[in-house]
């Protein structure tokens, strides 16, 4: 198994062929699929919501790796977690009471991911990051898919891999938003650990060849 997992993210696929895009990624290396909910509140965008990942539990195996962009976490975790999700991410802008969201999902026994949007100082982490499964970089103010990556995004993961190797932590760093085959070494020496990708893998001319290539492998 690859040391890099691969997240493809399914807002990126043609959504009258999500069944269709479900069955490529089983037959590829990806590892998780990633599922972006957004509220229109929290990021300008609107998706989908837990129908989506219900109806995706019922086709695949792979671990739904869900990314909350919606205000008030706290009001959808259990609904999410019910739905199928394997892995809940929020944003930490979005929670007023973060450590209490935090055990909320893992009430669900579910693991729990907490995002930072690209700016958001990596403080705000402190007291939780030993209670916390993953910890979800933004490269892109998050939104919408097919953005470019914003550089200063390796710094923080760099000073994130800094805090999780002093505290002998074994979290996950996911990172996420504008990634392709050309910036993704950097990344990944940067310290992280999970790629999510959208637009490089579902407009590549063969997305399986592409996951391939974000893992660093043939
Ligand atoms: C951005 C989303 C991302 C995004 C990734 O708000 O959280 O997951 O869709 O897509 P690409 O790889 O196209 O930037
Ligand atoms: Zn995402």
């Amino acid at each position: 198994m690859s040391m890099i997992k691969v997240a493809p993210s399914i807002l990126s696929a043609d959504f009258t062929k999500i069944y269709d895009a479900v069955k490529m990624l089983e037959a590829s290396r990806a590892d998780y699929i990633h599922c972006d909910v957004m509220d229109g509140v929290f990021v300008p965008n609107i998706t989908f919501g837990q129908k989506m990942v219900r109806d995706l539990r019922i086709h695949t195996s792979l671990p739904l790796d869900v990314h909350l962009m919606i205000v008030e976490p706290e009001r959808y975790v259990e609904e999410f977690a019910e739905a199928g999700a394997d892995i809940i991410t929020f944003h930490a802008e979005a929670a007023m009471h973060l450590d209490r969201v935090i055990q909320l999902v893992k009430k669900t026994g579910k693991k729990c991911g907490v995002s930072l949007n690209p700016h958001t100082p990596l403080d705000v982490l402190e007291y939780v990051l030993d209670q916390i499964d993953m910890v979800l970089l933004m490269s892109v103010n998050p939104g919408f898919g097919a953005q470019s990556f914003i550089p200063y995004s390796l710094k923080k993961a760099q000073e994130l891999k800094k805090m999780k190797e002093s505290r002998g932590l074994a979290f996950d760093i996911e990172m996420d938003g504008g990634i392709d085959d050309k910036n993704v070494r950097s990344i990944v020496e940067a310290g992280v650990n999970v790629i999510v990708s959208g637009n490089t893998i579902f407009k590549a001319k063969d997305p399986q060849d592409m996951i391939s290539r974000l893992i660093l492998e043939k």
